[in-house]
């Protein structure tokens, strides 16, 4: 299958970041390598370090970034990015990007265990050499855990009585495939309008078994330390938890005097784009600068 990942606000990624000759970046969500083709295309000698956790999305960005030099790419954590940066010799960079959550291939792939409307193994990993899964977290954490991470993760109003409908049901048997734990919230929950009961709960377990919110606080810590003066760091997101932590990290680092925050507000795609690439609707980037 191919699967194709359209790079949300590329031309606004290409400006943030100030793509200059001979720089050096690290496209720290390289994914299937969309933005970071724009990058090496945008100036001559550029060297791109490409980081990703899973290593489907970097086989295929090893294809489609054939033919470029100075390119690096690592199975890796970004929130290790200062360990990847310092391990391949380069202890300061001209920009960093982050363009957060999940591709195409992980909400496509038939293996994954993403989606809710999947007959899938309830997975939900990046990185497959991860132990956690979905299938853990559904038939292992405790209640009132699940619940807790039902609300707080997909901010999900009836989160108690889903987390009450999911443990009554692996009492019976567990709970494996996607489709059945969404079958468990549909029924647990009435159907409010056109999005589906169970959108919010998959959205809460996909970041607690990523670990997302953890892994972005620990990356923009680490930022200051690689990024050269003058550097960019440029975060798309795609939900409001994680552009709140954006947002505040980037405050907490300016109350430091290490970064200028360029974005006061976030910007957003173009209607445009927005109607070309529905997905990209959600998006919110950020910007801050290197003092
Ligand atoms: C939205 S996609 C990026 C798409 C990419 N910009 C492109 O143009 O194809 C996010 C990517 O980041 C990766 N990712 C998410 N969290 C990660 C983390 N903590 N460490 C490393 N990679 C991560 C995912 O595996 C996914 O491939």
């Amino acid at each position: 299958m191919e699967v194709v990942h359209v790079p949300v606000m590329h031309e606004e990624v290409l400006e943030a970041l100030k793509i200059k000759d001979n720089g050096i970046y690290i496209d720290a969500t390289v994914g299937l390598g969309g933005h970071s083709k724009n990058i090496l295309n945008q100036a001559g000698g550029c060297t791109l370090i490409g980081i990703d956790r899973d290593d489907k999305a970097l086989e295929i960005a090893k294809e489609r970034l054939k033919g470029f030099e100075n390119v690096h790419l690592v199975r890796e954590s970004f929130s290790n990015i200062k360990s990847v940066a310092e391990g391949l010799g380069y202890d300061r960079v001209n920009g960093i990007l982050l363009d957060i959550g999940v591709s195409m291939l992980h909400l496509k792939s038939e293996d994954r265990g993403f989606s809710f409307l999947s007959d899938d193994l309830l997975d939900m990993r990046m990185d497959s050499r991860q132990d956690l899964t979905a299938e853990k977290i559904v038939n292992r954490y405790r209640e009132k855990e699940l619940a807790d991470i039902i609300w707080r993760y997909g901010d999900e109003r009836f989160s108690r009585r889903i987390a009450k409908a999911i443990v009554y049901a692996r009492q019976k048997k567990p709970v494996k495939s996607c489709k059945e734990l969404a079958g468990i919230i549909e029924r647990a929950v009435r159907r409010r309008g056109r999005i589906h009961p169970a959108t919010r709960s998959f959205q809460a377990l996909r970041i607690e078994v990523n670990k997302e919110l953890d892994e972005l606080t620990a990356v923009i810590d680490a930022v200051p330390d690689i990024l050269a003066r003058e550097g960019r760091l440029c975060v798309i997101s795609y939900h409001s938890l994680e552009d709140r932590i954006v947002k505040n990290s980037f405050k907490a680092l300016a109350k430091e005097g290490l970064f200028k925050i360029i974005t006061r507000k976030p910007l957003v795609p173009g209607r445009q784009e927005q109607i070309i690439n529905p997905s990209s609707r959600s998006a919110k980037m950020r910007i801050g600068e290197k003092i």
